[in-house]
C-alpha cells in the first residue's frame, strides 16, 4: 500500500487526477471504476481541466460507478447518475454510452446486480477503481456487517449513512434507505485502487482501515489485502 498526505484537497485533488490521467493516457480505452460523494469534485474538476487542454482523451474510455440509490433514477438531481453527468460526464468528451451506473429504478435489483457484474466483466474488469471512505468505513455502499459481501447487491443504509448523506437533500426524511453498490469482488478485481479522504474527521477510520484488523465491520479494510492500493489523504 501506497499511503500518501498531503496538506490540501487541491494537492490530493491533483495527485488523484494525475494518477486517473496517466492510466487513460497510458490505455485510451481503460476501465475507470468512479465514485460519488464529495471527495472526488476536485479530482473530476481537475480531469475536465487534463481533458479541456487537450491532455486526455475520454473518447474510447469507459466508465463504471460503485452505486445508486434505490428509487431514484438518472433525473433526479440526488441520483449518482445525475451527480457523474454535472461532475464529469457532461464536461468531458466521453461518450455517455460508454458510462455505467447501477440502476436505482430496476424491478428486480437483484437481478440488475448480477447483471451489473457480468458488465464488468465483459468490458475487461476495472482498470482504476476511484474510492471515498465513508465515515464507518463504508466504501461504495458496502456497510459494515458480520460479513463482506462479493456482488453487486442491494443494502439498506447504516443510519449513520443516512445522517451523513443528508446534507445533499432537502431533510433526512428525503434521503433513501436503500442503495444498490458494487460489492468488494469488483472493488478487489480492480487492477489498481486509488482512495481519497480529506479533512480532520476522516483520520480515525482512515487508521482503522489501514493500520487496523481486516474485519468486514470496518468495509475499507479489505482493501489492505490489494496488491496495487493508493490511499491519498488531505488535512483539509
Ligand atoms: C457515500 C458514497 C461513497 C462515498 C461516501 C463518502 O455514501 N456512497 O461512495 O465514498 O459517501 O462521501 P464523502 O466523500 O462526501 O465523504
Amino acid at each position: 500500500m501506497k499511503f500518501i498526505k498531503v496538506k490540501t484537497y487541491e494537492e490530493l485533488s491533483k495527485k488523484a487526477a494525475d494518477i486517473i490521467a496517466a492510466e487513460i493516457i497510458h490505455k485510451e480505452d481503460c476501465v475507470l471504476g468512479l465514485a460519488t460523494g464529495s471527495s472526488p469534485i476536485g479530482t473530476y474538476d481537475k480531469l475536465t481541466e487534463y481533458n479541456k487542454e487537450g491532455t486526455i482523451d475520454f473518447s474510447k474510455v469507459k466508465s463504471v460507478n460503485l452505486d445508486e440509490y434505490v428509487g431514484l433514477d438518472g433525473t433526479n438531481e440526488q441520483s449518482y447518475r445525475y451527480f457523474m453527468n454535472k461532475n464529469l460526464f457532461d464536461r468531458v468528451n466521453i461518450d455517455k454510452a460508454n458510462t455505467f451506473v447501477p440502476s436505482g429504478t430496476a424491478k428486480d435489483i437483484e437481478k440488475e446486480g448480477e447483471e451489473y457484474d457480468n458488465l464488468i466483466k465483459s468490458l475487461g474488469g476495472i482498470d482504476i477503481q476511484l474510492l471515498g471512505i465513508g465515515l464507518d468505513g463504508h466504501i461504495g455502499f458496502n456497510e459494515p456487517d458480520e460479513f463482506f459481501t462479493a456482488a453487486t447487491h442491494l443494502v439498506s443504509l447504516d443510519p449513520s449513512t443516512i445522517k451523513a448523506n443528508a446534507r445533499f437533500f432537502e431533510s433526512e426524511a428525503d434521503v433513501p434507505t436503500k442503495a444498490i453498490t458494487m460489492g468488494m469482488m469488483s472493488i478487489m478485481q480492480a487492477r489498481k485502487v486509488l482512495l481519497i479522504a480529506n479533512g480532520e474527521a476522516k483520520k480515525e477510520i482512515l487508521e482503522k482501515a489501514f493500520f487496523g484488523e481486516i474485519t468486514p465491520k470496518v468495509p475499507a479494510s479489505i482493501l489492505q489485502l490489494h496488491p496495487d492500493l493508493t490511499v491519498i489523504f488531505s488535512e483539509n
